[in-house]
């Protein structure tokens, strides 16, 4: 593959230019993934924000579309969510799609007003190519509270009724309507419970089945406040009964330990399957990251299922099965003693900045995972056995000094209680994805090489075996 622009990620959906944050109304739809998200086409940094619009078969190979919302006399067009009104509830037309999202009025801000976020609808009898906002917008007008945003709306079946989570400052509400555009408070989540470091945006709830019975995930980002800086997503599992939810367990966890992965948020109508993207940045410095003509990169697709460990139950991710599609060529080795160094490059003829690497069945010992140039950056990707933690070191990994927060190292716990270790680790030129045992840790960051990382060594200085290593190149989907 020829890349054409310095840090531009191959298989990671970014926008052709200009500003791009969080996703937005995801949507499975008549065999096409959308993907909205948030968008100013003027600049590569923050301003007033549109759904910039992407199409996909296979989240993976992305269309780019024409803008869906753009700003208008009640504010800029903020994040939020998408749904098929199958049943046509709301009337606008048989299985319209319908976007909930926050209309943000600069001048209420500017004039300091408590009532500035408040929750519109728009629809679009075209499968998404163009839009009608609703007449009676707004549909849920704020009470009084100047973070009020986010809506994510699912069909609750039990109830024939809409549930929307929103994010207000510092808790989660949520809402219910029979047909999008009147909505009833229910009750309010978390005021005293989870990380509170920041404001709480992007809610997602849903349920996931573990062990034949259902529990709920809520998924909040924060900012700031995350575990390793910034803003960062943490998650409930528990009981929702279509009113109030009721958590399992009050310790903060945290969906990704990376700085890399903010305001995640499933797609809608996906059936049995949950699939999350992020926006592959950080609050601490998206706005600066040295990338020329665009700003940031959505996670891969990613599929969450959860997972018990001493008796705890714990979100997982992996890649979504679509992702194999990328997969290129592949060599492997087995039963490799590491002591000190060992080179991937040369022994697996492994030299692209766009690969997979599976590592099955590593002792539990110190060892680190280097990518590297011929600049002397590095980029180091590990397991510190004292402290029972993953970690993703990029404080030497290349252009760090458009932030002083940036090159540093970041910390995960490790969850699993296997003996063994395995890890899944997906690069793509400026980022990486580490899916560490079977996804229960997982670490998202980025970073700006002067030339690109295509070497690989695995150090380790007080020795491990590895049962099996496999380096896969990946392809590039960017045309
Ligand atoms: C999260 C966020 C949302 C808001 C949007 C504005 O990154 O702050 O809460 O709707 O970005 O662009």
């Amino acid at each position: 593959h020829k890349v054409a622009e310095p840090h531009r990620p191959q298989f990671h959906f970014s926008p052709k230019e200009k500003w791009m944050n969080d996703p937005n109304g995801m949507v499975y739809h008549k065999g096409v993934y959308h993907l909205f998200y948030q968008y100013y086409p003027e600049s590569t940094v923050w301003g007033p924000m549109h759904w910039g619009h992407a199409t996909s078969k296979d989240m993976l190979q992305w269309e780019h579309q024409p803008v869906a919302l753009y700003p208008d006399s009640l504010g800029y067009i903020f994040s939020g969510s998408a749904v098929i009104d199958v049943n046509n509830t709301a009337g606008f037309g048989k299985a319209a799609m319908v976007a909930i999202f926050t209309h943000h009025n600069p001048k209420g801000e500017e004039a300091k007003r408590n009532d500035f976020q408040n929750q519109s609808i728009a629809y679009s009898l075209d499968d998404g190519k163009t839009w009608t906002k609703y007449a009676g917008n707004p549909v849920i007008k704020n009470p009084g509270i100047v973070d009020f945003r986010d809506p994510k709306v699912m069909w609750f079946e039990k109830e024939n009724k809409w549930v929307m989570t929103l994010a207000t400052k510092d808790r989660i509400t949520f809402y219910s309507s029979p047909d999008l555009k009147n909505w009833r408070k229910e009750s309010e989540f978390g005021e005293t419970l989870g990380a509170h470091g920041g404001v709480w945006e992007c809610p997602d709830l849903f349920p996931l089945t573990l062990n034949g019975k259902k529990v709920w995930v809520l998924l909040i980002s924060i900012n700031p406040g995350g575990p390793n800086g910034g803003s960062a997503t943490q998650y409930f599992t528990g009981d929702f009964d279509g009113k109030t939810f009721t958590p399992f367990e009050t310790e903060t966890k945290w969906m990704d330990y990376g700085t890399d992965n903010y305001a995640g948020v499933t797609f809608s109508n996906t059936g049995n399957r949950r699939i999350l993207m992020g926006w592959m940045s950080n609050w601490q410095y998206a706005q600066v990251v040295p990338t020329k003509n665009w700003r940031s990169a959505m996670t891969i697709p990613r599929e969450l299922n959860l997972k018990e460990v001493n008796k705890k139950i714990f979100l997982a991710s992996k890649p979504v099965k679509e992702f194999d599609k990328m997969l290129v060529k592949s060599t492997s080795a087995s039963n490799i003693n590491i002591k000190n160094s060992y080179n991937l490059t040369s022994k697996l003829g492994a030299a692209s900045s766009l690969f997979q690497v599976c590592l099955n069945d590593i002792t539990a010992n110190d060892f680190s995972i280097v990518l590297s140039n011929n600049k002397g950056e590095e980029l180091l990707i590990g397991y510190d056995k004292a402290a029972n933690q993953y970690f993703i070191d990029r404080s030497k990994s290349g252009i760090i000094d458009f932030e002083p927060g940036f090159a540093k190292k970041h910390v995960a716990p490790r969850i699993s209680t296997n003996k063994n270790i395995s890890l899944k680790i997906i690069a793509d030129v400026s980022s990486v994805e580490l899916l560490a045992d079977d996804g229960l840790t997982v670490m998202t960051d980025v970073f700006f090489p002067a030339v690109p990382f295509t070497s690989i060594s695995i150090r380790s200085v007080k020795g491990v075996l590895v049962k099996n290593i496999q380096y896969t190149q990946l392809r590039s989907t960017v045309k």
